[in-house]
């Protein structure tokens, strides 16, 4: 049976150059290299629509022609976190559009026993509490991850996260909506299924292998 989710929390990033690039990451011939800098490219983009609502305020500047009138970011502080270790890949694209955001990472290992996740590492900015925080992670599969990852900034006081996925399988983005009311998702593509080993089909395979090159 399809999935049914509130597609009001849900943004698919729509883009020639998205699915252009999401192509190259499928496909099972694309080498390491060229994987890692189209996943940080694609956060790259994701971080422009997930910060599309961004508040701005006044700023007088002057050009070499007049005085003027522009607008710059105003609000509060935006913090990334990768969820080790496939989000590492996104995180540099990110910073490249928001500098000055600071970088919390969670850690989390799946009991081979229960399959329910567990953090191993988490290290998070001391003002997390007052930071918008992009949560990234390339692959959402069965939520798991996302939805614990989620629950602990939750924990540490987090009001507004935002969950940025390059690849969403719809029972995972089912789990993250029903898991927390609030998080909204942002995601390049939303696949078909997961398959028996919880791979999405038809993804990219495992996303943190192709962009550290191990098996
Ligand atoms: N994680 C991955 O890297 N790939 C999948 O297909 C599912 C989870």
């Amino acid at each position: 049976m399809a999935e049914e989710f509130d597609m009001t929390r849900v943004t698919v990033v729509v883009h020639p150059m998205v699915q252009h690039k999401l192509s190259i990451l499928r496909d099972a011939n694309t080498g390491s290299k060229q994987f890692r800098e189209i996943v940080k490219e694609l956060g790259l983009f994701e971080g422009y629509e997930a910060t599309r609502d961004f508040p701005l305020e006044d700023v007088h500047v002057t050009t070499p022609v007049c005085k003027t009138v522009c607008k710059k970011i105003s609000g509060r502080k935006v913090a990334v976190v990768p969820i080790l270790r496939a989000g590492l890949g996104m995180v540099d694209g990110l910073l490249e559009l928001v500098p000055a955001a600071r970088v919390g990472h969670i850690g989390m290992y799946r009991d081979e026993e229960t399959h329910e996740p567990h953090e191993y590492y988490c290290k998070m900015p001391a003002d997390i509490d007052k930071r918008i925080c992009l949560v990234v992670d390339p692959m959402l599969a069965t939520g798991g991850s996302a939805i614990a990852a989620i629950q602990y900034l939750r924990e540490q006081g987090v009001k507004d996260i935002r969950l940025l996925v390059i690849i969403a399988a719809p029972e995972g983005i089912k789990a993250v909506l029903d898991a927390d009311e609030n998080v909204r998702l942002f995601t390049c593509s939303i696949d078909e299924r997961l398959n028996e080993r919880a791979y999405i089909v038809p993804g990219l395979g495992d996303a943190g292998d192709r962009i550290f090159g191990t098996k």
